[in-house]
């Protein structure tokens, strides 16, 4: 009796059991899809965001570049060797905090790319940017930071990196406000440093004088090179203090700021002297404003 019903019973249970698999194939096909579906639509891991702008585009074909032009045109002598400068330079900011970069991690780099730089020749500048490279790039008896490989090649750049990724940050890095060991301040430091120390005999420096502090205590000159001028081999600072040339003259060397860094060298055993409006500087300044009364003299 029981054996009689139970083929139908069993076909019941077969319907029942495929229709049953079907569900559960379509529910699993469903789920399946909306997963996928929803991984995709997930942005990749963010970078964090920072207040200062990304590195810049192409910054590995600018940096080599500017070596190669550098160190292989203009200074064949020095020997040195681009593509392991750029690794070193990679090394010391890639995957790393760009909130926690020391000068352990430029070390590298800067044994690599730092040549000496002949006595008399230091020129370091603060606020005048713009004047000061000009003035070396005329008269070649001077050389700023920005004439030596470090300077040349970083000039105008920015880059960092981030601890999740082996990239480049190109979104955005640490403004300066945000975190003072960011990879382009320790450079910049680190270089400047450099340079400071190395100089000898005669440094010279160009100062604003058309601000109200020409010698900000601040500035990388105020707070690094002035402080790391060995004054066993430097023994006299000459000052300029450039105006606008449109700007009354006025006796800027006795600015209560100019005295102020008297004294700082003074007390490092490093002599002083002052100058405001250097002719030759006035010169170039004339070269870009002809019209300018100053510069009718000429
Ligand atoms: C910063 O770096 C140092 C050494 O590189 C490490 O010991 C320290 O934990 C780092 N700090 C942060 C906040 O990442
Ligand atoms: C540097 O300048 C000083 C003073 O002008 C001079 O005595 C010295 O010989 C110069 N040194 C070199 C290497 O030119
Ligand atoms: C001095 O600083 C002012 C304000 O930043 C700037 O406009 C001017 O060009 C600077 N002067 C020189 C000689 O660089
Ligand atoms: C100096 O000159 C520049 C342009 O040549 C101007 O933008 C700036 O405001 C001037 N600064 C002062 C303090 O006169
Ligand atoms: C910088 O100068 C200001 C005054 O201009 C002074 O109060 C401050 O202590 C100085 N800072 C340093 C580090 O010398």
């Amino acid at each position: 009796m029981v054996r009689e019903g139970s083929p139908c019973w069993t076909q019941k249970c077969r319907g029942l059991l495929l229709g049953l698999l079907v569900i559960l194939i379509l529910g699993a096909v469903v789920v399946l899809s909306a997963v996928v579906l929803a991984r995709r639509r997930e942005p990749p891991a963010p970078l964090p965001q920072w207040k200062g702008r990304g590195s810049t585009a192409h910054l590995r074909e600018i940096l080599l570049g500017r070596c190669f032009s550098y160190a292989g045109l203009l200074h064949p002598e020095l020997r040195k060797d681009c593509l392991k400068i750029w690794e070193a330079f990679e090394k010391a900011f890639i995957s790393k905090n760009p909130c926690n970069i020391t000068e352990e991690d430029y070390q590298p780099l800067m044994a690599l790319a730092a040549h000496p730089i002949p006595c008399n020749k230091t020129l370091l500048w603060s606020k005048t940017n713009e004047l000061a490279h000009q003035y070396t790039k005329v008269r070649g008896d001077l050389l700023t930071l920005e004439d030596t490989l470090l300077g040349y090649m970083a000039d105008g750049l920015m880059w960092c990196g981030s601890p999740s990724s082996a990239e480049m940050n190109y979104q955005s890095c640490p403004h300066w406000r945000e975190c003072a060991n960011n990879p382009n301040s320790i450079y910049w430091k680190m270089a400047s440093r450099i340079f400071a120390e190395a100089a000898c005999g005669v440094v010279h420096v160009m100062l604003n004088g058309s601000i109200s502090q020409p010698f900000g205590n601040s500035s990388i000159f105020g707070s690094v090179e002035v402080h790391h001028l060995n004054p066993k081999r430097v023994h006299l600072m000459k000052v300029w203090v450039i105006h606008n040339l449109s700007a009354q003259s006025s006796d800027s060397c006795s600015k209560s700021s100019i005295k102020e860094l008297k004294s700082i060298l003074e007390g490092r055993n490093i002599a002083f002297s002052c100058k405001g409006d250097h002719r030759a500087v006035q010169l170039i300044q004339c070269v870009g404003n002809p019209e300018e009364p100053a510069c009718r003299a000429c």
